[in-house]
Order: structure tokens, then C-alpha cells, then sequence
């Protein structure tokens, strides 16, 4: 598992949880020591609720050792990488994965919009390279994105497959395309709320509870981007307005704002809503 933010420590978490010895990969230590403790707690929290037993948390949390080095995955059958939302970072990582994994290995990556084909073209091994997208929240939520590159084997996609029904996940195939299936259709719905905000048509608790108490969602588009990290949201808006060329799909001035600022939502403490306490 290579990356230890919001992503990275849920995936690691679930991989653990099923059984799988977990290397956890990222460049800055407090990321790691901070991944580790939001496992503990959600471990906790599942206990809690009569998910698990203790003794199944302490063996999830034993299954997981932490690294800030990618030669950690030198052993690796199935690395899933989740670092940060760049592509120049995700290229040269995966150039690196490919020199320090087994041959056999299967390369996934979590991104949510940057093309699984160009990172597997970064490798010598793009038959088996592909697209593993989950879900935030990831020991909540169900659905796994399963994205097949260009080269992308039936092999690699059959045995992904079989692995997020291993993890309890409900995987769905898509083709490799900017934002696939589901960044495709939530960042417009997203970027437009921040829309609403900007131009005054209504506050972010306004916009948050139309979406919830008119259209059913869960949680509201702002407080649903705070959770997904505006930096993240910025990102993947750039690649789907760069790759499709669209500007229905240019990033709302106010999200780079607040970037720009500092205000990335609930990793920071502060995006749309406060999150300090
Ligand atoms: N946040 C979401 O809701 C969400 C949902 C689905 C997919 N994703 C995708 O998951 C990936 C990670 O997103 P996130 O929200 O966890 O980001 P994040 O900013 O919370 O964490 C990214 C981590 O990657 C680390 N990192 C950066 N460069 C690295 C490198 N070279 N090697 C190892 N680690 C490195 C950073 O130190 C950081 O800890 C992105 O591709 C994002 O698009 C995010």
C-alpha cells in the first residue's frame, strides 16, 4: 500500500482486515504514524458497534507494517498505490514500483482520474496495471472501481476482481476514461455547488440540504468534497477540463481559493464546514 492518507490507511486497513500482510508506504512519517492511529480508532469504532472482536482488531493492526521506502513492496503480490492526486508524482512512482516489485506483481492504482493507461506505460509490465478506485470512506463503502487500461490483461482484471470480493466489496468494470465513471459524474455536481456558493445563491448549509432532504443524498456535495480533500477535488476537476477538453468542467475560482489557502476540508480542519474540534 503505497500512500498513508485518507485513502491509503482505509485501504490497508481492509487488506489487513482480510487477512493480507500489508507493507503501508509513504514519503512523510507523520503521515504514517497518523494512519496507523485512524486504523486504531476505526478498529475501535467497529469493535464497538460488534463488528469484530478485539483480538480480530489487534490481528488486523499486527498485519500492517509501515515503511518510508517503496522497497518495501519487494515482496508484494498486489500493490495498490494511493499517493497524492499528481501525475508527475503517480508516473515516477510507478516507474519506481515496477523496478522494485516482483515481476509478477499486479500494480493498481486508486487514482480518481489520472489515466491508468499513460501510468502503466510508465512500467514494463502494463499487461498488469490497472485501475482499483474505492470508495471514501473505504471500510464503509461498498463499490469498488475496477478500471482496465489499454494494455490491461484479462488476467489482471479477472484476479482484481477476485480480490475485492475477497475484501467484502462489490467491484464494477469500467474502461479507462478521465474520471472514469464516478468522478465523471460527481465533480460537475460538486464543482456547480461550490458555483452556487460563489455566486450567492445560497449559503453551503443551504446548498447541502437541498441535495439531502430533496434528492435523497446521504451527505451534501460541499460537505461530501470536504471529505474527499478540495485539493483532490481541484485535482481530479483539472484532469477531467485538461484530458476532455471541456470547460463545463472548468474548476469553480472558489475551490482554488480555498486551496489556495490552506482550506482543504476535514484533513486540514477547515474547508467548507469547521472540523477543529
Ligand atoms: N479522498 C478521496 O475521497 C478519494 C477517493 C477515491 C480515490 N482517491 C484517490 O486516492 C489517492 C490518494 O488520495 P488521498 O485523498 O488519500 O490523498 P491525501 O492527500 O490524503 O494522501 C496522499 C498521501 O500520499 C503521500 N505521498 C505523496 N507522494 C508520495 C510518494 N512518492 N510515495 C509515497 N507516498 C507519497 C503523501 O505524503 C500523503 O500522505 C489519490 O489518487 C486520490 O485521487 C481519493
Amino acid at each position: 500500500m503505497v500512500g498513508a492518507g485518507t485513502m491509503g490507511n482505509g485501504i490497508a486497513h481492509v487488506f489487513a482486515q482480510a487477512g493480507w500482510d500489508t507493507a503501508l508506504v509513504d514519503v512523510a512519517p507523520d503521515a504514517l504514524s497518523r494512519a496507523l492511529k485512524t486504523i486504531q480508532a476505526n478498529i475501535e469504532r467497529l469493535v464497538k458497534k460488534g463488528v469484530g472482536g478485539k483480538e480480530q482488531g489487534a490481528e488486523t493492526l499486527g498485519r500492517i507494517r509501515t515503511s518510508t521506502s517503496v522497497d518495501a513492496v519487494r515482496d508484494a503480490d498486489f500493490v495498490v498505490e494511493a499517493a497524492s492526486e499528481d501525475a508527475k508524482i503517480k508516473l515516477a512512482l510507478f516507474r519506481e514500483l515496477d523496478r522494485a516489485a516482483p515481476p509478477a506483481a499486479i500494480l493498481s492504482s486508486n487514482t480518481s482520474s489520472i489515466s491508468i493507461t499513460a501510468l502503466a506505460a510508465a512500467t514494463k509490465r502494463p499487461a498488469q496495471v490497472i485501475g482499483m478506485h474505492f470508495m471514501n470512506p473505504v471500510p464503509v463503502m461498498q463499490l469498488v472501481e475496477v478500471v482496465r487500461g489499454l494494455e490491461t490483461a484479462e488476467e489482471t482484471t479477472r484476479h482484481t476482481l477476485e480480490i475485492a470480493r475477497a475484501l467484502g466489496k462489490t467491484p464494477v468494470e469500467v474502461n479507462d476514461a478521465p474520471g472514469f465513471v464516478s468522478n465523471r459524474v460527481l465533480m460537475p455536481m460538486i464543482n456547480e455547488a461550490i458555483f452556487c456558493v460563489m455566486e450567492g445563491v445560497a449559503t453551503p448549509e443551504a446548498v447541502d440540504t437541498v441535495m439531502k432532504l430533496g434528492l435523497g443524498h446521504p451527505l451534501g456535495p460541499l460537505a461530501l468534497a470536504d471529505l474527499i480533500g478540495l485539493d483532490t477535488c481541484l485535482a481530479i476537476l483539472e484532469v477531467l477540463h485538461h484530458d476532455l477538453g471541456d470547460d463545463k468542467y472548468r474548476p469553480a475560482p472558489l475551490l482554488r481559493k480555498l486551496v489556495a489557502a490552506g482550506r482543504l476540508g476535514r484533513k486540514s480542519g477547515q474547508g467548507f464546514y469547521g472540523y477543529r474540534d
